[in-house]
């Protein structure tokens, strides 16, 4: 199967591509069973699959009749990713509460002034890592500051969910769910005594409120789930946005000579090179029928926005890179229906912010070494650079 195979995690796009013309709903091979799995590459059956309910998200459910030495903390198990409406709509409505537009525009100033401290001492023509001196350090911040996290703490946070997202290997994926788990819990109990007004306050409230509508183990979850949502993701967005515009001098150019162009150009990078390159597990309880494929009961379902968003059925000239693509913000980058990015508003601000400050302070900026000998991360979920080497 293609997911198993190193050249993919290379470049993703010919193999989409690939699996796309075959059919846009495909059943393969998966996980050494026969019976295997549906991957969904097409635009519009990508959004079937995310907006409707015949796929569900409830992996304790899809798990539970299979054996597993698996020991993930249960509050980084189970979270709102992982349930289906009703649950996930009581939870989801009680996190939005919390962390609203106003709050996004709140963090714009800091978020600003922590892109111009994150590269105060580059140099024009100094090489850096664009990944480790900027596209990690800047969303793990914010999102800390968002929720409340102690800067004391932040370093710790950033290894925890390195260990979660990065390395692949169970133990160190189990051992890292319950540390986080175990910090937060922590944190909870302080916040609870000394309030401050912060998300994870916030959602304190909420729990503790009249009609206590969280439960403890909800609220550490969803803090959990903030948490390392807003991290790995954005800084893949970071990362590949900077590349493809690096990669495309002219569209550097437009933007430099235009910044108000910058929001629109997010919309068209996070399309170009989605950095969730296929969304969570979503799997079919009962026989379902998707894009006019039948889906077997009990069959796993990769929907892939890093496919959708280069179908040509819906992007004309899918590949190119374009700034005046009219329909661009139509991506499924932040997924779509009920489990739409919650993050979404904030990552589209981080990254603007990002560009614009890369824009004014370093104009010339340009690739310190071949494109092509960049380094990819080995993600199924995730298309992320492991390093941007950059002149600045
Ligand atoms: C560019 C950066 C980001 C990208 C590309 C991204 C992408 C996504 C995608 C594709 C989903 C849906 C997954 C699925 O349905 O399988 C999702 C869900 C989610 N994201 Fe993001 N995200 C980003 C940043 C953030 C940030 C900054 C936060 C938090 C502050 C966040 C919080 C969440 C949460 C809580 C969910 C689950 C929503 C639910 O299940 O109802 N994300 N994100």
């Amino acid at each position: 199967m293609v997911l198993n195979d190193p050249a993919f995690y290379r470049d993703r796009y010919p193999h989409y591509a690939a699996l796309r013309a075959k059919a846009p709903v495909l059943p393969v091979p998966f996980g050494g069973s026969e019976a295997g799995a549906v991957v969904v590459t097409g635009h519009q059956e990508a959004r079937e699959a995310l907006a409707g309910a015949a796929l569900s998200k409830d992996t304790t459910a899809y798990f539970a009749d299979k054996e597993s030495d698996r020991e993930l903390h249960p509050a980084i198990a189970r979270n709102l990713l992982t349930t289906d409406p009703p649950e996930h709509t009581r939870l989801r409505r009680l996190v939005t509460r919390a962390f609203t537009t106003a709050t996004v525009q709140r963090l714009r100033p800091a978020i600003e002034a922590l892109a111009r401290k994150l590269t105060a001492d580059w140099a024009p023509g100094r090489e850096v890592d664009l990944i480790e001196g900027l596209a990690a350090p800047l969303p793990v911040t914010v999102i800390c500051e968002l929720l409340g996290v102690p800067e004391a703490d932040r370093d710790a946070i950033g290894v925890w969910s390195a260990e979660l997202f990065v390395t692949g290997d169970h133990t160190r994926i189990d051992a890292a769910s319950h540390a986080l788990a175990a910090y937060m819990a922590g944190l909870i109990a302080a916040k609870r005594s000394r309030p401050d007004g912060a998300l994870i306050s916030g959602l304190i409230a909420a729990r503790d409120g009249v009609d206590a509508p969280l439960d403890e183990h909800e609220l550490l979850s969803l803090a959990i789930l903030l948490l390392v949502a807003g991290h790995e993701t954005t800084t893949a967005a970071i990362g590949n946005g900077v590349l493809a515009l690096l990669r495309h001098p002219g569209a550097w150019q437009a933007l430099l000579a235009d910044r108000g162009r910058v929001p629109a150009a997010v919309d068209e990078l996070l399309r170009y090179d989605a950095p969730v390159s296929i969304a969570t597990w979503r799997w079919a309880p009962a026989a379902t029928v998707l894009g006019g494929q039948p889906v077997p009961a009990g069959r796993p379902v990769f929907v892939c926005p890093g496919a959708a968003n280069r179908d040509p059925a819906r992007f004309p000239d899918p590949d190119r890179l374009d700034l005046d693509r009219p329909d661009a913000a139509a991506h499924l980058s932040f997924g779509h229906g009920v489990h739409r990015c919650l993050g979404a508003p904030l990552a589209h601000a981080e990254l603007e912010i990002t560009l614009r400050v890369l824009l004014e302070r370093f104009p010339g900026m340009r690739l310190a070494g071949p494109a092509e000998e960049l380094t990819w991360r080995h993600s199924r979920l995730f298309r992320g650079l492991t390093a941007l080497p950059v002149l600045p």
